[in-house]
Parts: C-alpha cells; sequence; structure tokens
C-alpha cells in the first residue's frame, strides 16, 4: 500500500540517494557516495519510519569540480524496482527525462513497477537543464521549447494509462502509431506524477501535469503567495498539486554542532566549481521568457556566477532551504513551512546513513507531538 497522499500533514521525500554527492556539492570526505548497500539500508530505514517516498535524480554527467558531483549514478527505473524488493511501504518515484524515453516505454515501465511494488510507483517528468546530458544519447536538448514538448509527452503517456484502444499520435512534437499498453498500473486513474519547476514555463507544465510540484524557497516570506499563485494555475486545469519544498538538514544535539558541521561541510568543504558548471548550464537553457522574468533562484545563480553576492553556504544548490540546528529547531521550522500550506520536502543530508537515523529518532517524535507526522505500525505487522 503506498504512503504518498497518506494522512501526515508534513510528508518527506528522500531525494538524491541514487547518485554520489546526493545532493549536497560538497567535497567533505564523508559525503555520500553512493553504494549500493548503503542506499538500500537508506531505502529500508525509510521505510521503517513511514517516509512517503524515495526520489532519485536522472543524471548521465557529473558537475565536474573537485568531487564529480553526480559523476556516478544508478539509473531510476531499474533501481527504483530492485528498492521495490527490499521494502513494503514507502512509495517509489523514477525520475524520466522525457526527451530519453518515450511515452509508451513509460507507461509500460511505471505499470511494471507499480505491479512489481504492489502499487508503490511514482513518476518525476523532468525536462532537462544540461545539454552535456544528452549528448551521450545524441540529442539536442532545446530549452526553448522543452517543457511544450514534454506536455505533449505527458498527454500520450496519460491517454495510454486510460487503458482505451490502440491509438495514432500526430502532435507538434510526436508522430506515433498504434499506441496501446497492457497491464495498466495498480494506482488509478494513474501512479502520481511530479514535476520540479521554477521557472513560468516549469510551473504552466506542471499546472497541468503533476500531483506533487516541486519548488524552491529562497524565501519563507513568499512561499504563501507562491503555494496560492501554484494552485490557482492548477485549478484551471482541474487539478490540485500538493506543493513540496526543498530542504536540506543539518540536526545535531546542540545548535552550536550543527552550526560547526555545516560550515565544515558546506563552506570550507564546499565544491565551488561544481556549482558554477550547475549554473551556467541551467542558465544555457532557460526559455526567453524565463530570461526576462527570471526567478529568485535564478537570480541567485547569476549572482554566484558575476560573483558579486557570495552565498552563504556555496556547498549547498541554490534553491535548497537549510534547516540548522537542534531536533526542537527543525521542528519548529518545519511548523512554519507547513502552515504556508506547503504538504512537504525532501530530505538530504550529507551523508544519509550517518544522519539519518538521528534525524527519524529525535525529530519524529517530536514532529507527532505538534501534529506534523502520525506514528507508523512496524514493518513486521505490515502485510507485504
Ligand atoms: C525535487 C527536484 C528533483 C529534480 N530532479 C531532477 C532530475 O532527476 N534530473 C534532472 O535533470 N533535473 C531534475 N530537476 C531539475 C528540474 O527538473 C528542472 O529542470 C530545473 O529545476 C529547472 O527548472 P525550471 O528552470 O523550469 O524552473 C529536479 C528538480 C527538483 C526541484
Amino acid at each position: 500500500m503506498t504512503t504518498f497522499f497518506g494522512d501526515n500533514r508534513f510528508k518527506f521525500g528522500v531525494f538524491g540517494i541514487n547518485c554520489a554527492g546526493g545532493m549536497t556539492p560538497s567535497r567533505a570526505p564523508e559525503r555520500w557516495r553512493a553504494d549500493w548497500n548503503e542506499m538500500v539500508a537508506v531505502a529500508q530505514l525509510a521505510d521503517e519510519a513511514g517516509i512517503e517516498f524515495l526520489l532519485p535524480i536522472a543524471k548521465w554527467h557529473g558537475l565536474g569540480g573537485l568531487a564529480d558531483m553526480w559523476g556516478r549514478s544508478f539509473e531510476t527505473f531499474t533501481q527504483a524496482a530492485a528498492l521495490g524488493a527490499q521494502t513494503k511501504r514507502t512509495g517509489l518515484f523514477v525520475t524520466a527525462h522525457v526527451s530519453l524515453i518515450t511515452p509508451a516505454f513509460a507507461a509500460k515501465a511505471i505499470a511494471t513497477l507499480d505491479h512489481a511494488t504492489n502499487g508503490r510507483a511514482g513518476l518525476n517528468i523532468v525536462c532537462g537543464w544540461n545539454p552535456d546530458e544528452f549528448k551521450p544519447h545524441g540529442i539536442k536538448l532545446d530549452g526553448e521549447h522543452r517543457y511544450a514538448r514534454g506536455l505533449e509527452w505527458f498527454k500520450i503517456y496519460a491517454k495510454l494509462l486510460e487503458g482505451g484502444p490502440k491509438f495514432d499520435w500526430k502532435g507538434q512534437y510526436f508522430d506515433l502509431e498504434g499506441l496501446i499498453t497492457d497491464p495498466l498500473p495498480l494506482q488509478q486513474p494513474m501512479p502520481p506524477v511530479m514535476s520540479a519547476a521554477q521557472s513560468g514555463d516549469g510551473q504552466t507544465f506542471a499546472a497541468q501535469a503533476a500531483d506533487i510540484l516541486f519548488t524552491t524557497m529562497q524565501d519563507m516570506s513568499v512561499t504563501k503567495s507562491t503555494v496560492e499563485h501554484l494552485q490557482n494555475s492548477a485549478a484551471a486545469f482541474g487539478r490540485r498539486p500538493e506543493v513540496y519544498v526543498q530542504t536540506q538538514f543539518v540536526c545535531k544535539p546542540t545548535r552550536k554542532e550543527a552550526e560547526e558541521y555545516v560550515h565544515y561541510y558546506a563552506v570550507e568543504m564546499a565544491d565551488p566549481d561544481a556549482v558554477e558548471y550547475f549554473a551556467r548550464q541551467r542558465r544555457s537553457t532557460m526559455s526567453a521568457s524565463t530570461k526576462i522574468g527570471g526567478t529568485a533562484l535564478d537570480r541567485e545563480l547569476a549572482a554566484t556566477l558575476s560573483g558579486e553576492k557570495p552565498r552563504r553556504f556555496p556547498g549547498m544548490f541554490a534553491g535548497m532551504y537549510p534547516v540548522i540546528g537542534t531536533p526542537d529547531d527543525v521542528v519548529e521550522v518545519l511548523q512554519k513551512v507547513a502552515s504556508l500550506g506547503v504538504s512537504g520536502s525532501t530530505l538530504v543530508f550529507l551523508n544519509y546513513l550517518q544522519e539519518l537515523p538521528y534525524f527519524i529518532q529525535e525529530v519524529f517524535p517530536r514532529m507527532e507531538r505538534a501534529g506534523l507526522r502520525a506514528a507508523v505500525p512496524a514493518l513486521a505487522n505490515e502485510p507485504v
């Protein structure tokens, strides 16, 4: 049984364990290495704790710099299926670059994963931002039209999962014949769809395709209106996506320990060349309309590139909201975030296996007392 859309007021997705570096551009030696057995251990910790889902990153190229973050990465469909066999209730998102796989492949693969995991599959649709990742596939990423193409891709995928008779598709980007898929997924009408976007184009896409929208939270004072804006745009398409934000946790018994640790790995041990490469590549595929408006994230990235404004934590991604402190501090921040209409966030640590157990042990019971999460039954009592 999936816990994706369970009753917890604040939900979590462990983000990035399939890639070396996880989501932290740091060269600290204890950084995440994406060792398979450690990935399984984290997946099982998440499963036991009732964490809603695991969210992998689809990557085909590292970020260079001193640590070459993401240079090592496991493919997301196959790793989700394998982790599904080692877990019982956590949701398993796959991340699909829609320029690399066809809607018919995705529909069949998602249905396979959904049956194999008793209804725990989810699809994170990504339209791409790094042209270098597409070169090994012989594909030129079209930044201007990537979301329009992605939306047509999603419409074909969704129609396939309706399960009707064979159909052909002639659109602006796809010309396909004989589309049909069987079996359909267990989750109906389809497994949850996620999209992550800050740009106007990206959000328009998400409003039409997503059940979960991931966005950034540069500044909490504007988050409530961001959530309202997103949900209003989605309402025009008959959707009400849950909004999640990106958070990175540094949680220690004392504030001093947490602050020293984050200073060590995200300042002293930052990998600035990796972040600069990320910023440059991302900006190179921005559409004309995004360039004009810009987003808070892109303004931060531009400042990084120009060297105008040093970032507080150069060893964290722009757009990743740092939550630093004791378990009580963490819960206080999460209460504030939940009060803005946000449904959940990413669980990101420098080293997931070293840091997640303490987080589960200390933060989860406090979240239960604060009404943000409910206790889960022990896995031994859960049907497989
Ligand atoms: C939670 C989350 C997960 C993402 N996963 C991936 C991924 O696995 N692969 C990828 O290439 N991009 C990924 N992205 C990047 C987005 O899909 C998107 O390309 C990027 O945020 C630029 O979006 P925008 O300029 O349209 O706002 C992710 C972003 C977020 C916030």
